[in-house]
């Protein structure tokens, strides 16, 4: 596992960098793979970056890409979610619906590119299926155990959870699977399970906010419990990046 943290000023400057960095993984994956696959996170922390992503709609305003000032190759770009509320993909706590609203409304991914979580169906377990099944037959990864996505971005709750892997829940223990169901305070959630997410080429945690440095303490400490605070969990095979803002980061700074 290949570690960076950075500590950003503020939450712009936050936003701005996982641009940056997200931009040139979208470079080298379409480079290398001739596509770019991202799991996206919910939350309200990455959504000023999903609207910073349809800023780009025409250009690439960031100079050293090979698509500055040119228009971004929306039809390689593939988008999952790494965790979705089990509500209608209309609901105001969906986050396909906070994402399109954001970002996917303003560009020109084709829709056959966008792949949520299909939360209409009977009950989160086959929702959760369903949604394996899908990412198994779009990477077509028989064989594989868990296939690699380009980029899974994450957000930490305060209690360390990320994704939909909340502290001392089954969904922690479930390791031979790609996806599973979670629990907030009695709501189901759909969630990329660790192992899947910990086979991604990397793994970008965006936090930022004084109330996650408790929980970020817990997850840097040299010992702790991964069941109490999840986040300790991701430790993926490729390149793992925190992007923290002053306010999380203060403890971290070096
Ligand atoms: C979700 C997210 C969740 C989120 C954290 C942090 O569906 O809510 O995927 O894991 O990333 O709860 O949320 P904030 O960014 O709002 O603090």
């Amino acid at each position: 596992m290949n570690k960076t943290v950075e500590v950003l000023p503020d939450q712009p400057a936050l936003v701005a960098r996982a641009l940056e960095l997200i931009l040139s993984k979208l470079e080298t994956a379409i480079e290398q793979r001739g596509r770019f696959t991202i799991a996206l996170s919910g939350g309200s922390t990455p959504k000023p970056l999903y609207e910073a992503m349809s800023s780009l709609r025409e250009a690439t305003p960031t100079a050293g890409y090979a698509y500055a000032n040119q228009k971004l190759p929306w039809d390689k770009i593939h988008i999952f979610w790494g965790d979705e509320r089990y509500v209608p993909p209309d609901h105001p706590d969906s986050n396909e619906l906070m994402t399109r609203r954001a970002w996917l409304d303003h560009v020109d991914i084709p829709a056959a590119n966008i792949h949520p979580v299909p939360t209409l169906e009977a009950n989160p377990e086959l929702a959760a299926a369903k949604y394996e099944q899908q990412l198994k037959e779009f990477f077509n990864s028989s064989g594989v155990e868990f296939p690699s996505l380009d980029v899974v971005l994450l957000g930490m709750g305060d209690d360390a959870h990320t994704a939909s892997l909340f502290p001392h829940t089954e969904a922690l223990k479930v390791r031979d699977r790609l996806v599973t169901v979670g629990n907030k305070d009695g709501n189901p959630r759909i969630s990329f399970t660790y192992p899947f997410i910990n086979s991604a080429r990397s793994v970008i945690f965006l936090v930022a906010g004084a109330n996650k440095r408790p929980a970020l303490a817990q997850v840097f400490a040299p010992v702790a419990d991964d069941f109490t605070y999840p986040s300790r969990l991701i430790r993926p095979q490729g390149e793992l990046w925190w992007l923290l803002d002053a306010a999380a980061g203060l403890e971290l700074q070096h």
